[in-house]
């Protein structure tokens, strides 16, 4: 299941990300990808250890922290540090498997990947191509979002990035491991979340029923959490 969250990112930041990243420069994409995607990768990144990516990606993480419905949809245990990346005329992600478990060798971090986030830094008329393709069990989906929104796809589905064919594509990428292991759970919580909260602004946070139903909601998360 994919889950688009917008505006997770001013246009204000937006531009203040493109303005950093410009004057930081590019190397090539393939030092973060594992064997067999490094065979049909064609991209630059920001250098994953660089300062500037550490920092850029921290706001990528400030930002993710403060939206509730990143939170209800993710449930997230542990963020990998963000990566940045570009694509021009003629490169592309061919389709690849994310590795199951990522390690930064900076902090030390490990985690199991179960979503794979894709922060689009680009508007949509900026370039042509460069959309991300997702093969999950509803087949083939295509996603290209405005800037500063996101896409939550799983990690377990093969995925790639159509060739580009005029102008840039600039996004962060990164992989999280959800507090709620099971993708069926995780959907059923966020599923579950959205109604409570439909609830709350009809009735508010401390009609009975309300109350009642937060409280399953909070027991569901203790019942499936693996921390
Ligand atoms: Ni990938």
């Amino acid at each position: 299941m994919l889950i688009c969250i917008p505006d997770v990112l001013s246009k204000q930041d937006v531009a203040d990300f493109r303005r950093i990243m410009e004057a930081e420069g590019w190397e090539d994409g393939r030092s973060t990808a594992g064997a067999q995607s490094a065979e049909v990768k064609q991209n630059e990144q920001l250098a994953p250890d660089s300062p500037v990516a550490r920092e850029l990606g921290n706001r990528v993480i400030r930002a993710l922290t403060a939206n509730l419905l990143f939170i209800s949809a993710a449930v997230p245990l542990r963020i990998f540090p963000p990566l940045f990346n570009r694509y021009r005329p003629g490169q592309y992600f061919g389709e690849h498997v994310d590795n199951c478990i990522r390690g930064d060798a900076l902090t030390g971090l490990r985690i199991r990947t179960d979503l794979s986030v894709t922060l689009f830094l680009s508007e949509p008329d900026e370039y042509e191509g460069g959309e991300l393709s997702i093969d999950d069990h509803q087949g083939s989906q295509r996603v290209k979002l405005p800037a500063g929104h996101l896409v939550l796809y799983p990690s377990t589905s093969l995925h790639g990035v159509t060739p580009v064919t005029r102008g840039a594509r600039i996004s962060s990428f990164f992989w999280l491991q959800s507090v709620i292991k099971d993708a069926h759970a995780r959907r059923m919580t966020f599923d579950f979340d959205h109604a409570i909260q439909a609830l709350v602004a009809r009735l508010g946070r401390n009609d009975p029923e309300v109350r009642q139903l937060t409280n399953i909601y909070h027991n569901l998360i203790r019942h499936w959490a693996e921390m």
